[in-house]
């Protein structure tokens, strides 16, 4: 072997900073938790420079043996960081560089931090996706559940949060499971775009060696290569679009948050306040506060904020690399923390919480709500709808929200027996039979269908699954 040129000692990493700029410079400390993503990329990136005979096989081997090592001394903890080199991917660079001499040098051919650490992130958002996911379908699940338990618990259904008509509990339970549907969607969606490779990008055009990079995208699980360098090294739609994601299921759970907390009052008392709600107060007794709910929606301001903050460092950076893009990770690592979190607490608490249906019953029974079935009794026997409204209205003002039947027939006779029917609250239910909506058949319809969504997640969550499986694999393989 031809001996190795004196750049690629240890001493001449170039990335070597000291003084106060090395510490403005650093991400280390964001960038550590990429470790693992880092090492699986240059094992695809040697794998192809072997294959394309930029290394010999011992030197390869000698390669990949190396990066596993410094792979297990990451995983047991004994890595030695050394926060005087600015990144995740110098530091694993001098490490390997230490364990298995000059060789390490040779690493970084046909390569830049550019387009490795655009790699990175993209193998971590494959991980950050399928967490989040995956509790994500938990607590669709347990909405699930206790949807199903109540579809026949009447409670009042709010506009403006004033009661509105009569729903059950379950549809609006349901009601939640859709939002984070759709949440669920765009996550998955936001894998699928991008699952693009950028390694081969090099620092922003590409390379002059003869390299494969078709070959570290297949082996790490992407199902295609970039198609621009330049695009490549500065694309960060992936970061941005997973904080999109992150930031309305965060506003999602953070609505949920609030019902939460206001069903838990006296004033609504739809909530038992158990303790898996939240805690007690350390000044006043008899307080038990609803922590958990408040902390929901405590934690989906920072993840909106880390959109806003992803957003406005990509604002007008020209093409390809600028050194701004390093703060693109804080962000993502804080929300995918802070969601993960929250989906979790929010799982918990409703899996736990004790709905008092005596308590919601008795507000569904407010006669107020059944004003539209009044109307909607009249434009079923031929009055044009606004004069229902119109009539109905005055009726309601008249007996100042309590009407009693024979009111209801004297003031609209075209009722007929359909107005004492229609005037009991523990009928409404019953009565709505439009798709979509709370009534019992329209429900059940319902119910089925969300069961069948749940179970296509389990299967797009286990190929996903699969893929970081693979990352993890290729970075324990033990020999080579
Ligand atoms: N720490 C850098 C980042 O996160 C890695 C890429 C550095 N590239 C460079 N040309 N200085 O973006």
């Amino acid at each position: 072997m031809a001996r190795p040129p004196p750049e690629v000692r240890l001493a001449a990493v170039p990335v070597h900073v000291r003084g106060p700029a090395a510490r403005f410079l650093s991400s280390l400390s964001v960038d550590r938790s990429l470790a693992v993503y880092d090492i699986a990329g240059s094992i695809a990136h040697v794998e192809m420079l072997g294959e394309s005979g930029l290394l010999a096989p011992e030197e390869t081997a000698g390669l990949l043996a190396g990066l596993r090592s410094v792979g297990r001394e990451i995983a047991d903890g004994t890595f030695p960081w050394r926060p005087e080199l600015e990144d995740v991917h110098t530091n694993i660079e001098s490490r390997l560089t230490e364990l298995i001499g000059d060789l390490g040098g040779k690493l970084h051919t046909a390569r830049s931090r550019n387009d490795q650490v655009a790699l990175d992130e993209r193998l971590y958002l494959r991980s950050a996706v399928r967490a989040v996911a995956a509790r994500l379908v938990a607590l669709e699940e347990v909405l699930l559940a206790r949807g199903e338990e109540e579809g026949a618990t009447p409670m009042p259904g709010y506009t403006h949060l004033q009661r509105a008509q009569t729903v059950s509990l379950g549809h609006h339970l349901l009601a939640h499971f859709w939002r984070f549907d759709r949440d669920l969607d765009r996550l998955f969606s936001t894998a699928e775009r991008s699952d693009i490779s950028p390694l081969g990008a090099g620092a922003l055009a590409g390379s002059t060696l003869p390299i494969l990079p078709d070959r570290p995208a297949r082996r790490l699980g992407f199902s295609r290569r970039f198609e621009n360098s330049l695009d490549a090294v500065s694309d960060r739609d992936p970061f941005a679009e997973l904080l999109f994601d992150l930031a309305l299921l965060a506003v999602h759970a953070s609505g949920l948050g609030e019902e939460i907390v206001l069903f838990a009052t006296k004033e609504f008392g739809f909530l038992e306040r158990t303790e898996s709600l939240g805690s007690g107060s350390s000044l006043m007794p008899q307080k038990r506060n609803p922590d958990v709910a408040e902390l929901v929606r405590g934690k989906a301001g920072p993840v909106v904020g880390a959109l806003v903050s992803l957003l406005t460092t990509l604002k007008g950076l020209p093409l390809a690399y600028d050194r701004d893009l390093q703060e693109d990770k804080a962000p993502v690592l804080l929300a995918v923390r802070n969601v993960t979190d929250l989906v979790e607490a929010l799982t918990s608490l409703l899996a736990s919480a004790r709905f008092d249906r005596a308590a919601l019953a008795r507000a569904a029974a407010d006669p107020e709500m059944t004003a539209t079935d009044l109307a909607e009794g009249l434009v079923a026997r031929g009055v044009p709808f606004r004069s229902a409204h119109e009539a109905v209205t005055g009726l309601f003002r008249e007996s100042a929200g309590a009407v009693r039947p024979d009111q209801a027939l004297r003031r609209l006779p075209e009722l007929g027996e359909d107005a004492s029917r229609l005037l009991d609250p523990s009928t409404a239910l019953g009565r709505r039979v439009s798709a979509g909506g709370p009534g019992p058949k329209a429900f059940a319809l319902q119910l089925s269908r969300a069961r069948t969504r749940l179970g296509l997640r389990s299967q797009s969550l286990s190929s996903l699954a699969r893929k970081v499986e693979q990352i993890e694999e290729l970075v324990n393989k033990e020999g080579t």
